[in-house]
């Protein structure tokens, strides 16, 4: 008998944090309280979350269309809200198949009711533990990794500490899913005013996940092994917006991207190339990769306590390796 882990709703849990910021009501005074930290520090949190949501959407779109994907693996689930990935995939390709994992009990419970249904199921699982989810018997089921597949991890992996090797977690998917399968991230970053996002990820300190900012470079390096379609990784905002829809490049603190895996060795990407997008956002005021921006991110650090990603030192992972990080080639 499989025995669930306890609901611990003392603790803020990012799921139930975000789903606050959504306006949704699956959420306890600990996510509520870490809420209102997160909006003192960025009073814009709700148009993030909502912009990031989006940029979830617009990406299964072009997956479920231009680029043929039939099977989504979603990892950090959250909240059913309006949108979820199986609604908006089938509404492309009636068939499509969406296996849900998170770690969050209560997401569990509710995605087990809500999203599970023909084509789709949700497992409890955790992203630090590829090989779990790789041979869980119901993603074996929905999932047919011979075939190409598009992972999710949407708002997840600034929940994973460099310690946990996050980069090392992707490749394992990667290196399961055949040659043509996609990856779509979106990642908080403290790029365009590390201060107030740092402040705003000590929001996490005391939650169940602690909040890791990343820059433009540390995102990019976590498509490795796979070629970024245009725009590239841009704002979320700017990921392909609808009509209409892209915000001032200083609104969203995140970043998306989608990749297609490739089968040969990856070629060092042309620097900062992803900001030469026409009519799409400038670089960042102050990137972190510029002259002097680790000593001025490691400065606003100090000052405000908050995790902020180290450049990750593994072999094949750091900025020296030249292997590391995506290629950029005309895709769909
Ligand atoms: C901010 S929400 C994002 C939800 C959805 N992907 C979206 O972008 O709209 C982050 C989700 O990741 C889940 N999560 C965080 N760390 C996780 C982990 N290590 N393994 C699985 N799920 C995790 C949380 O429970 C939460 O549901």
């Amino acid at each position: 008998m499989s025995r669930e882990p306890p609901i611990d709703t003392s603790k803020a849990h990012p799921a139930r944090v975000y789903d606050y910021l959504l306006g949704g009501k699956d959420n306890f005074p600990a996510d509520r309280e870490a809420a209102e930290q997160v909006l003192a520090a960025v009073p814009t949190a709700r148009h993030m979350a909502r912009a990031n949501r989006a940029f979830l959407q617009r990406a299964v779109r072009f997956l479920a269309g231009k680029a043929g994907i039939r099977q989504f693996l979603d990892i950090g689930t959250g909240l059913p809200a309006q949108g979820n990935v199986h609604e908006v995939a089938q509404q492309v390709t009636s068939d499509a198949r969406v296996l849900y994992v998170d770690n969050d009990p209560i997401v569990h419970v509710h995605a087990n009711a809500l999203l599970a249904c023909d084509n789709s199921a949700a497992i409890l699982a955790d992203l630090r533990e590829p090989d779990a989810i790789l041979s869980h018997p119901e993603v074996r089921q929905v999932i047919d990794f011979d075939q190409p597949v598009a992972l999710l991890l949407v708002a997840i992996l600034h929940f994973i500490r460099d310690e946990e090797d996050p980069a090392g977690i992707i490749a394992r998917f990667r290196d399961a899913m055949t040659p043509g399968s996609y990856l779509a991230i979106s990642h908080a970053t403290g790029d365009f005013d590390l201060i107030a996002a740092s402040s705003a990820a000590r929001a996490y300190d005391k939650a169940a996940a602690p909040m890791v900012l990343r820059n433009h470079a540390e995102v990019e390096r976590l498509f490795d092994g796979f070629s970024l379609v245009d725009p590239g990784l841009v704002q979320v905002s700017h990921w392909r917006p609808d009509r209409g829809q892209a915000a001032g490049h200083q609104e969203v603190w995140a970043y998306g991207g989608v990749g297609r895996k490739i089968t040969h060795p990856t070629p060092q990407p042309a620097p900062r190339a992803a900001w030469v997008v026409p009519g799409g956002p400038a670089p960042p005021p102050q990137a972190a990769t510029a002259p002097g921006g680790d000593r001025a991110r490691d400065s606003a650090h100090a000052l405000s306590g908050a995790r902020i990603a180290r450049r990750p030192a593994r072999p094949g992972h750091g900025p020296q390796s030249p292997g590391a990080g995506p290629s950029r080639v005309p895709t769909p």
